[in-house]
This record gives structure tokens, C-alpha cells and sequence, in this order.
């Protein structure tokens, strides 16, 4: 299964979700099961490291975003992977712009947690990464039950009392 994530710039809000998504697969045995990638909608920041401020989350948080750089998303991405996951509703408006048919599998990041908000708060403009992390984890966390039921992996029978 391919899972991409999408931001404007792919410096802050995509590569954090990219960076943390995969260590959660990674606890739970299932880094190989799944292919995990981020882009950004824009052409800004191409070739750039993740922002400061975000390589400083995964410090803090121990995930690693070790040689990922950014990049603009294309067609081909949008055919290619299974499931897209749009940080805000601009962000999914570019998708569906470049390619209607990805309708039936790019959604709201915000979509998978149990919350009110729709889009992920955009750290760029304000400097507040903790308040991104904060719904890029519940976010991920809800796309990791997600995940896990589309691949049949089923929680363990409860033990006999
Ligand atoms: P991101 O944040 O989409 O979460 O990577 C931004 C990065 C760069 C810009 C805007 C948002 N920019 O305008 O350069």
C-alpha cells in the first residue's frame, strides 16, 4: 500500500506527517507493508530540507526526516499512490485540480481524527509547530487504524480471564 502526503511548500506540515506516519508503522512491525512519501503542491521549496522547526519536532519526538527533501507533487503521484492525504482543503482542491479522477482516495489528514478542525494549521506563517504536531498525530493516528483495516490487520483476540 502507498500512502502520500500533501502540503503547499512539503517543508513543514507534509514531511512532519510523512516522518511521523512512518515511525508509528515502524511500532508496529508494518514499515514494510506500506510505502510512505510526501510532495507539496507548489514549487517554493524544492530540493530544501525539512524547516527547522520541524527537524526539531523529530528530534524532541524521535522520528527521523534523515535525507528527505522536498518536492512538487505531479500527475503521476496522484495515479500512482493508494491513498492521498491533503493537509488542508486548499491543498485538496490543488489535487483534484490536477486530477479529478483522485477523488475517491485523497482526503483530509484532519478527516482521520476524531476532531472538529478540518485543515492542519499551517506552522509557516506563525511559527507554532507544536499546535501542528498536536493534529498531525491525531491525524495519523486515526489513518494508522485506517490503514491497518484496509490491510487485514486485525487487533489480537482479547486473553481468556
Ligand atoms: P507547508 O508550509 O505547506 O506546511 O510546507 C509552507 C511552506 C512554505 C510556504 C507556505 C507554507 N511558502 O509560502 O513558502
Amino acid at each position: 500500500m502507498k500512502v502520500l502526503f500533501v502540503c503547499l511548500g512539503n517543508i513543514c506540515r507534509s514531511p512532519l506527517a510523512e516522518g511521523l506516519f512512518r515511525e508509528m508503522l515502524r511500532r508496529e512491525g508494518l514499515e514494510g507493508r506500506v510505502e510512505v512519501d510526501s510532495a507539496g503542491t507548489s514549487d517554493y521549496h524544492v530540493g530544501e530540507p525539512p524547516h527547522p522547526g520541524v527537524r526539531r519536532l523529530a528530534r524532541q519526538y524521535g522520528f527521523s526526516l534523515d535525507g528527505k527533501r522536498a518536492r512538487q507533487l505531479t500527475a503521476q503521484d496522484l495515479a500512482r499512490y493508494d491513498l492521498i492525504v491533503a493537509m488542508d482543503r486548499s491543498n485538496l482542491d490543488e489535487i483534484l485540480t490536477l486530477s479529478p479522477e483522485a477523488r475517491g482516495k485523497a482526503h483530509l489528514l484532519m478527516d482521520f481524527a476524531k476532531a472538529p478542525e478540518k485543515d492542519v494549521h499551517d506552522p509557516y506563517y506563525t511559527g507554532d509547530f507544536e499546535w501542528t504536531y498536536r493534529q498531525v498525530e491525531a491525524g495519523c493516528r486515526g489513518l494508522l487504524q485506517h490503514v491497518k483495516g484496509r490491510l487485514g490487520v486485525v487487533p489480537p483476540p482479547a486473553s481468556p480471564s
